[in-house]
């Protein structure tokens, strides 16, 4: 984001990277943390200032009764489906439990709520096979196995699920009696006194329940309470990792004492590192790791959601102290998850190994397919290139100083006055000639289309939008208005597939002036609205299909990604790979893009980070992740920009970026001898492209990141469990 540039953090303490030949290994002294905090944490809700989280956060253990009705269970082949019935006020519920290969799929929502509610669309592959299982009936719970090694035992007073694999239990859902379903109901009658609840799902009574404030904005919530939560717990380890996207180790912390995780697609400005409060992406995913068995867990909503996570007192800390010290003691890693509306939907991935979970996972919500050799080499941006000739200047400069790169990026400047698929005809007469200039290099362009649409008259995109119904309206079907780079801006409603299929058109070479070698990057798609409540949308604008914003908010950045991709194929008549960068992600997004981990800072500890962030994105299928090289906001020093380069070489993707305010940062601008070193570790990104070639093919098969935590190569070895600063680059670097 802009907003002015603050002081400069630059860093005294310095520090060693070396690669070497079988582990990248990056030694980072723990006291290198010292970057200034400057997020305005006023603008974001903590979990006590969001009425779900506060109320769901008070559940105690032991808290829900939900009885399933084990004598009447429906069995097909691949599926098998109970009533539920909360004997607290009688509440009724369908729990169906389905099977994938290798997957246990756990679904749990009223019988008749009294408006449909949300489930996730486009997240997970189309047309999944599933899979047949064998069921035993018993009078306190059915066994339901799929092939030799995998079980669910589902209890039915009170409701619990218990995973085995491989005959060990190594996940329990609702073990802890915590689940809690808010059933819709209808508004009481302002003028009648508050009632007592009629039962234990509505124990709580608050204002917040119906409308609630935070910073100015008012969320009407008409629908009322409808949040959901469960507890599952992973008997085996507390060695869990997941739940992208934050700036946060990688091994996942105790949050007994801190909020819980929130997942929250936001545009944080000038994001802090060490904790849990959202960031652009979220995936609600968690793999738990231990040497005698892996499971992950994918929670499969999109509304707003926070996890707590319980892995013993200290967490971290206490974990490495166990891990080495080979203690039993609290071996069970704890989760409980909490989302604001929609159902209960969660997969468990049931290994037995990493590879397994990694596999089982990408069959599910997809991979990323391989990338063009060019879009694994080294991208140069900036916002922004000033013109023609700076962009060709910038570009001639690499042939002089013999450095390698791939693509030169445009950032929102080049448009005509923030209008997308624009261009500024002062500053880019010639786009076509221009892009072919930089191709018959074999290079390309890289040019952002963000989703906000200027609000003026006689802007083609906003006349068709306003025309064809194509943007996101209140709930009194207004149009929304918001603020963004443009200043007044609407938003497209990309969940509608007549939009989809609207953006896509516009890729057209006769469209928008461009080429074959012109490629997308895909921002602000958290969508980020400056006026707007945490810097997004508020959550009761409405979407196609009758949904509030609260339903889908976190998918909004993946149906952006999605018609843009769409868009690429059309444009070549299928014939080329997309290449797309987004900022926003959510589970399949690995099927559309690139990501990078957003507006960064120029000091050490962002670029330490670098490496836990991308980690954590990787295991969740976000493959092709990087960060800006240099640090978005402020000037990076020769050695910072020098070891920066150092480190990204060698995760999967690369590209320099800087904020419009910061100095030029060209890899030749830092004087003669970090220019030579930087051209030569650019150069072993090269002499090692056909092997990350190879691995992103392997990742495209198989799931497995090209960016590896070691564990998941030497699953047995516990010391490798809180490693966050050494990786592996595929198996064998
Ligand atoms: C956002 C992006 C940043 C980009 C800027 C202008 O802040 O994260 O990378 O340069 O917008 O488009």
């Amino acid at each position: 984001m802009s907003e002015s540039t603050r002081k400069t953090g630059t860093s005294l303490l310095r520090w060693a990277c070396v690669p070497h030949a079988l582990v990248l290994y990056l030694s980072i002294l723990s006291v290198l943390f010292n970057s200034c905090d400057t997020v305005d944490r006023s603008k974001f809700r903590t979990c006590d200032q969001s009425g779900f989280c506060k109320r769901q956060r008070a559940v105690k253990e032991g808290y829900s009764k939900y009885k399933v009705d084990l004598s009447n269970g429906q069995v097909s082949s691949d599926k098998v489906t109970f009533s539920v019935v909360n004997p607290d006020g009688g509440h009724k519920y369908i729990l169906q439990i389905i099977a994938y290969d290798g997957v246990f799929r756990v679904k749990f929502n009223e019988e008749s709520p009294l408006h449909p509610r949300y489930e996730v669309e486009h997240a997970l592959l189309p047309d999944l096979k599933t899979t047949s299982m064998q069921v035993s009936k018993g009078s306190d719970s059915w066994t339901l196995t799929i092939g030799e090694n995998a079980v669910a035992q589902v209890f039915g007073d009170p409701l619990r699920v218990d995973l085995f694999s491989q005959g060990k239990k190594v996940a329990v859902f609702n073990g802890r009696s915590t689940l809690k379903f808010e059933h819709l109901r209808q508004k009481p009658d302002v003028n009648e006194e508050p009632k007592e609840a009629d039962d234990s799902e509505n124990d709580v009574v608050e204002s917040s329940m119906w409308e609630e404030s935070f910073g100015g904005n008012t969320d009407s919530k008409p629908r009322g309470p409808e949040s959901i939560a469960a507890d599952i717990d992973f008997p085996l380890t507390q060695s869990l990792y997941g739940l992208p996207e934050h700036a946060d180790t990688f091994m996942l912390k105790d949050t007994t004492n801190s909020d819980p995780v929130r997942l929250y697609n936001l545009d944080v400005f000038e994001y802090e590192l060490d904790n849990v409060m959202a960031l652009y992406g979220a995936i609600p995913y968690v793999i738990a790791h231990s040497p005698e068995a892996t499971v992950g867990v994918l929670w499969l909503n999109a509304a707003e959601t926070w996890v707590d996570v319980g892995v013993s007192k200290g967490g971290l800390v206490d974990s490495i102290v166990n891990l080495v010290g080979g203690s039993e003691e609290n071996k069970e890693g704890r989760t409980r998850w909490m989302s604001e509306s929609g159902i209960i939907d969660t997969f468990f991935f049931m290994g037995p190994k990493p590879a397994d979970v990694i596999r089982q996972y990408g069959k599910l919500t997809g991979t990323t397919p391989l990338p063009q050799m060019w879009a694994i080499g080294s991208h140069q941006c900036r916002w922004n290139y000033n013109d023609e000739d700076d962009l060709l200047s910038v570009d001639a400069n690499f042939d002089k100083y013999d450095i390698p790169y791939d693509s030169i990026w445009l950032d929102i400047e080049y448009t005509d006055g923030k209008k997308y698929f624009t261009w500024d005809h002062h500053k880019f007469p010639h786009p076509v000639e221009m892009i072919n200039n930089i191709s018959s290099k074999g290079r390309k362009l890289v040019t952002i289309l963000d989703p906000h649409i200027k609000r003026e008259s006689g802007y083609f995109l906003h006349e068709d939008a306003t025309n064809q119904d194509l943007y996101v309206k209140d709930k009194n079907g207004k149009i929304y208005e918001g603020w963004c780079w443009p200043g007044s801006s609407s938003y497209l409603d990309f969940f509608d597939p007549k939009v989809r299929q609207y953006w896509a058109s516009l890729f057209a070479l006769d469209k928008f002036p461009s080429t074959l070698d012109t490629y997308i990057w895909n921002d602000m798609n958290e969508p980020s609205v400056f006026n707007g409540p945490e810097v997004t949308m508020p959550k009761d604008m409405m979407h196609y299909g009758n949904w509030e914003h609260r339903d889908v908010h976190n998918l909004y950045g993946l149906m952006h990604i999605m018609s843009t991709f769409e868009g690429l194929l059309q444009r070549s008549e299928n014939r080329l790979r997309p290449f797309i960068l987004t900022r926003s992600h959510y589970v399949g997004a690995q099927r559309y893009a690139a990501v990078w981990t957003g507006d960064n800072k120029a000091d050490w500890g962002h670029l330490k980070i670098s490496i836990p962030m991308c980690l954590s994105l990787s295991i969740s299928g976000m493959s092709h992740c990087g960060a800006d090289i240099g640090g978005f906001f402020h000037n990076p020093d020769a050695e910072l920009m020098l070891r920066w380069y150092q480190t990204a070489a060698f995760q999967p993707f690369m590209r320099n970026h800087a904020h419009i305010e910061t100095k030029r940062r060209e890899p030749w601008l830092f004087g003669d001898q970090i220019t030579s070193m930087i051209r030569s570790v650019v150069r072993k990104r090269y002499a090692l492209l056909p092997y990350w070639y190879t691995l992103f093919y392997e990742n495209e098969k198989t799931g497995m990141p090209p960016m590896r935590p070691l564990w998941l190569q030497y699953p047995d070895d516990v010391n490798t469990f809180p490693i966050q600063d050494q990786y592996l680059i595929g198996k064998c670097f």
